[in-house]
């Protein structure tokens, strides 16, 4: 099939490689001349395992192009994707540019053809979508194409296996009123074994969203959980790892931490707060997920100051990851980013050390005051306290012994729940974690409950 798809993001893209490595004859469209530049001579603008092979192999068969002329790529096409952004930067949805796409593409495409929107909506624009693209289609005195939506699940770091093998396809019906835009979606998709799942549009945006808002609301409570094991001793992947044998609950997305970040999951919490304010639905769970989040990156600190003797002014500080999560270079909401300014703000140096050379650039342009070093030994190196942020494995793979020797005082944070508590505490290591406890490295292997790490005398140890 020949296929257009709007907007080069990491749906888009995503999207464009994976349905050119199935045949398709795929012409991915953006406004940026720059990433269609970079495009076309097979660089990925951003990180994604499997992408660049896929890329590279789509622009050398021909079967994957790029251009900045939306009206031609749609008239061309018997099924435009729309895959743009959403967001407004800010907590909120943004419909403009989702808007202005419609108007130069409906009035293009060819009668047989079937338009599929994939990006994320907000339920009240859906509502208005089919009077609005009826509008554009009878202003060109077109005929009336399928419009059907098509959300994505995809995460970063997986996202073209996400595409490949998805649990299932959510399609929900806009207008089709002969079923030849369900048709021509299911021949797009003919290589997915999973089930497709057809509903109505406004049901198909809100199972996406439902899906997000529920995975976060799981790592809310898994986050508020570990406070309470906090608070009576237990070890919160344990009890986590107990629950999981339930099949009623199962494990994923459970991991406690310092909290979730990204493009999606923040964002579409806070803009289903608002969103559901204005129609007049209060959400006390949703807003009770979004603070127990957003403490985390302030307990991080903190604990931090309680562990440095009451204050983090004139500490140095070494972050342990940047991006949001290991496997992407994505920094939007990332908790390291709003760690690290908390900690700037409070008087320490902050040396950061990411794998991702792109994070590490941008990072220190968004956070004043950051630095950043090209390996985790030099962040390391002369701090009073690591905290790892990001899960990335060669953090995992750290040799304790080293790191410490290269640091003032031995105090770790995980804030993954990642490292091996007791066998730092051996190497005479302060560890403290977010629902495992605090291990006071003191050489007895003694531990106390984080939650009540600040009160213990044995904590008024260190050289200050
Ligand atoms: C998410 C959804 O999973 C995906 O379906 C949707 O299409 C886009 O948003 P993504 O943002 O790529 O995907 O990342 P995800 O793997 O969901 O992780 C989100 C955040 O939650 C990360 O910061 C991660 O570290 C955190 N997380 C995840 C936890 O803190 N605990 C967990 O158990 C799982």
């Amino acid at each position: 099939m020949r296929v257009a798809v709007v907007g080069l993001g990491y749906v888009g893209l995503v999207t464009a490689a994976c349905l050119a490595e199935w045949d398709h004859l795929v012409v991915g469209v953006d406004a940026d001349p720059k990433r269609l530049g970079a495009l076309r001579e097979g660089r990925m603008p951003f990180h994604e395992p499997r992408m660049p092979e896929l890329l590279a192999d789509g622009v050398r068969s021909g079967r994957l192009t790029f251009t900045d002329d939306l009206p031609a790529a749609a008239a061309d096409a018997d099924v435009v994707v729309v895959a743009v952004g959403t967001h407004d930067g800010n907590g909120g949805w943004q419909t403009d540019t989702v808007r202005a796409c419609l108007a130069q593409l409906v009035p293009a495409m060819a009668g047989g053809s079937t338009l599929v929107i994939r990006s994320t909506l907000p339920p009240d624009f859906i509502r208005q979508l089919p009077t609005l693209i009826s509008a554009h289609a009878a202003a060109a005195e077109r005929t009336l194409i399928p419009v059907m939506l098509n959300p994505e699940f995809t995460r970063e770091g997986r996202a073209v296996r996400d595409f490949q093998t998805p649990d299932r396809v959510v399609l929900g019906i806009v207008s089709d009123p002969d079923g030849r835009g369900e048709a021509m979606v299911r021949r797009l998709y003919d290589r997915i074994e999973a089930p497709m799942v057809v509903m109505g549009a406004i049901d198909a945006a809100i199972t996406k969203l439902g899906a997000n808002l529920f995975l976060a609301t799981k790592i809310s409570f898994a986050n508020e959980l570990a406070e309470i094991c906090d608070a009576f001793g237990a070890d919160v992947s344990t009890v986590v790892d107990g629950m999981s044998y339930d099949a009623r609950i199962g494990g994923s997305f459970l991991k406690a931490g310092i909290g979730f970040g990204g493009s999606c999951l923040p964002n579409q919490v806070t803009m289903t707060i608002r969103t559901a304010g204005q129609a007049g639905v209060s959400t006390p769970l949703l807003s009770a997920v979004d603070e127990v989040n957003h403490r985390r990156r302030i307990q991080v600190v903190e604990r931090a100051a309680a562990l440095l003797d009451g204050t983090v002014r004139g500490r140095r500080v070494a972050l342990l990851g940047l991006t949001f999560k290991p496997d992407t270079d994505d920094l939007r909401d990332a908790p390291a980013l709003t760690i690290a300014g908390t900690f700037i703000e409070g008087g320490a140096s902050v040396v950061a050390y990411d794998p991702m050379p792109t994070a590490r650039e941008r990072s220190v342009v968004i956070v004043p005051g950051l630095e950043v070093v090209d390996n985790a030994l030099d962040a390391v190196e002369g701090a009073d306290i690591a905290v790892l942020v990001t899960e990335w494995p060669e953090f995992l793979d750290l040799e304790w012994n080293s790191v410490g020797a290269l640091m003032r005082r031995r105090i770790v944070i995980d804030g993954r729940n990642v490292l091996p508590g007791e066998e730092l505490a051996s190497s005479g290591f302060l560890y403290s974690s977010f629902g495992r406890g605090t291990f006071l490295g003191d050489g007895a292997g003694s531990w106390i409950p984080s939650a009540g790490f600040a009160m213990s005398p044995m904590l008024q140890v260190g050289e200050g």
